[in-house]
């Protein structure tokens, strides 16, 4: 029989209203001694009473044979009953209404997970079979297409899987509905076949006469497909539509097979369409994807970070259409990121308009891969397309290319990037003449203090570059108590994101405890992890508990590991009042313990992040505190170890984005 999850609140209520002396004095004769009750204990043989109640902490010790717990462990191991059974017992005796955790919302969850599975087959079995029909005589057309106009060899074709849906109307649903027997509604959800308006039983493929491109998952699982038209029809392209698996803007074509190639050369490549990364990677430049036509999304661009460490993208996107706005479209959302200095952003305009595809069919993967090195930064790009067919002579134009570039070095929050480029605008202002330069750059540096002191008095909350903060401060001093207005609602806003965090990380160093309590194989594990980052338990009765099992030999069993902690809990109620909580298990616990490994590192993951996130506080702290102009140097050093633990934390925030979801599974 499946054992119900209980509520916490059930089990709360349990704790409260059970009396552990009534309760114990069923089975042990007890006898008050001061504030506690004394009696033989049952859990061993002995003569002179050394078990002790305490009605006070609700908890039983045993001087002599070390067992104590509370009121359910006590019946857990008197009765030998499951943690479940004995809270059920006790909910009927004191008539506390049981809630289970959910249990509807489980079978649901339980019914989805073999619904994915499901998908994940049909739309596997369905590319074997668009595959197969690229290679009969109806898919003739669409394989001369590949091979003449794109140019592709056999080798690639199959490495994307490519495959030809036939122009029929029920090619695909007689084969997967009554050769396959999978169900109607099924390949329904997997976004293959539609019904038809007129009528409730008849359906029709979704994709005819189409060239297919399946595309995968960032673990090579097929989760939809996109098909090019071969006879100029309408859309140019047709994708699966959303469905359980799939999400365009959450999805990376070709990732599953460029991830290995971007951690090794920490750099991605991100094209346009769905031919110009296929294109890429049979010319051997394997670290490219394609954002399916669509802005680049912040969903996507964390996908990506997860595999580059010094998180950078190149953005090679068609720079023909209307002018260059292709590319900034598509920075769309992740602008922000780049701005901030958190993300590395290149971009990529082939000669002449061409997309990768088209350059590749002309030129070698090796003179790609130059105009890939030598791709400018955004903001640099950004720059280069001001001056643009401008003439800094007239007196006008430069007018106007000034304003443009103080717009831009406006949106930066980086200091280092700010420094770096008013200097750059300085020198393309300067017309050659470098003496010039470093007035030029003090009149941008104003400007842009200006720009930001106008938000101030709008009362935006906002984050600005310290530089320019020390700048409003000097240069405006009849601002300073807005800004602190501002600052302080910055301030707050901040505080709401860290009450979450703070969740999580309760989580996580408790999960910790409880794993190296209950695992004493990943003890060492655990220690070693936590001393090599240097990472201690943020919060007090969890710092408290390990320096209390650190005390004890790393090799005791779990049971007597527990029952010393539990000594020390009756010496130390106050601080281990949380504590016992970690030792027992319950079904959902024990399920843990079964990916424990995995769990660890989600958890060390966590409490790392919130280390780099004190670091970053103090230095951020420090910098207010650094005067620019008197303090250089600290001001620099400091300014280099705060990008250094945003950066970290960053990096760490991409990883967690699969193991922390893990731990909130619970
Ligand atoms: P493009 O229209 O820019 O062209 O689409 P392309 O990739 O160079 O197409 P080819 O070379 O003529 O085949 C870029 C990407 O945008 C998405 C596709 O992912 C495509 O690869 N797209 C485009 C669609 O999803 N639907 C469309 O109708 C068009
Ligand atoms: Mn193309």
């Amino acid at each position: 029989m499946q054992i119900p999850r209980l509520h916490p609140d059930t089990i709360e209520q349990v704790k409260q209203r059970a009396d552990i002396v009534e309760v114990i004095s069923e089975k042990v004769v007890l006898r008050k001694r001061g504030k506690d009750f004394q009696g033989l204990c049952p859990f061993h043989d002995e003569k002179s009473p050394s078990f002790s109640v305490s009605p006070h902490k609700q908890m039983y010790y045993c001087f002599g044979c070390q067992a104590g717990g509370n009121v359910i462990t006590f019946l857990m191991e008197l009765e030998k009953q499951s943690f479940a059974d004995v809270v059920l017992n006790l909910a009927r005796r004191y008539s506390i209404p049981v809630q289970t955790l959910e249990s509807e919302q489980r079978q649901e969850l339980q019914r989805q997970l073999t619904l994915r599975e499901q998908l994940f087959e049909i739309l596997a079995v369905t590319a074997a079979f668009y595959q197969h029909a690229l290679y009969q005589p109806s898919g003739k057309a669409a394989l001369e297409y590949l091979r003449s106009q794109r140019q592709l060899n056999d080798e690639t074709i199959q490495k994307f899987q490519l495959g030809y849906a036939p122009a029929g109307w029920e090619t695909l649903y007689r084969y997967l509905v009554e050769q396959k027997g999978f169900s109607v509604q099924l390949v329904e959800q997997a976004g293959l076949i539609r019904r038809r308006k007129e009528s409730q039983v008849s359906y029709y493929d979704y994709f005819r006469d189409r060239l297919i491109i399946p595309i995968h998952d960032f673990q090579g699982r097929i989760i939809g497909f996109g098909g090019r038209t071969l006879a100029d029809e309408q859309p140019k392209y047709l994708n699966s539509p959303d469905t359980q698996l799939f999400n365009k803007g959450k999805t990376l074509f070709a990732l599953d097979k460029a991830k290995d190639a971007i951690s090794k050369q920490d750099l991605a490549v991100v094209v346009e369409g769905y031919f110009d990364a296929i294109a890429l990677h049979a010319k051997g430049i394997t670290n490219a994807v394609a954002s399916l036509g669509t802005a680049l999304s912040l969903d996507q661009v964390k996908l990506l970070l997860r595999y580059n460490e010094s998180k950078q993208l190149v953005l090679n996107f068609d720079a023909d259409k209307a002018g260059n706005t292709a590319a900034k479209r598509a920075i769309g959302e992740i602008a922000n990121l780049a701005y901030r200095g958190e993300i590395q952003l290149r971009i990529l305009n082939l000669p002449n308009g061409k997309d990768a595809d088209e350059y590749l069919r002309t030129y070698s993967a090796e003179q790609y891969q130059n105009l890939l090195n030598e791709a400018p930064l955004w903001l640099a790009w950004q720059l280069e397309q001001l001056l643009e067919g401008k003439d800094l002579k007239q007196a006008n134009q430069y007018q106007q290319v000034a304003e443009e570039m103080v717009k831009i070095l406006s949106s930066i929050i980086d200091d280092n990037q700010l420094t770096h480029y008013v200097n750059q605008c300085a020198e393309r202002l300067s017309k050659g003449d470098s003496r010039q330069i470093p007035l030029i750059s003090q009149n941008l540096l104003n400007k842009v203090v200006q720009h930001w002191k106008a938000l101030i008095c709008q009362n935006q909350s906002l984050q600005m570059p310290l530089l320019v903060e020390n700048l409003v401060k000097r240069n405006y001093p009849q601002v300073k108590p807005q800004l602190r207005i501002v600052k302080k609602q910055n301030a707050d806003a901040e505080k709401v994101v860290t009450t979450q965090r703070d969740d999580l990380l309760k989580i996580a160093e408790a999960l910790l405890l409880r794993l190296y309590i209950h695992c004493p194989e990943y003890r060492q594990d655990i220690i070693d992890r936590l001393e090599k980052q240097e990472l201690e338990f943020s919060f007090s009765h969890h710092r408290f508990l390990w320096q209390q099992i650190r005390e004890f030999d790393i090799n005791l069993t779990t049971e007597n590991l527990i029952s010393k902690l539990q000594d020390k809990a009756i010496e130390f109620p106050k601080e281990m009042a949380q504590a016992s909580r970690l030792f027992i298990l319950d079904e959902l616990a024990e399920k843990d313990l079964q990916r424990a490994g995995e769990l660890i590192k989600a958890a060390i993951i966590r409490m790392e992040q919130v280390m780099c996130e004190k670091q970053y506080f103090y230095f951020s702290e420090l910098l207010k505190k650094t005067d620019y102009f008197t303090a250089t140097e600290l001001w620099e050093k400091s300014s280099h170890e705060l990008i250094h633990y945003r950066q970290r934390s960053m990096e760490l925030e991409a990883q967690c984005q699969v193991s922390i979801s893990d731990l909130l599974q619970l």
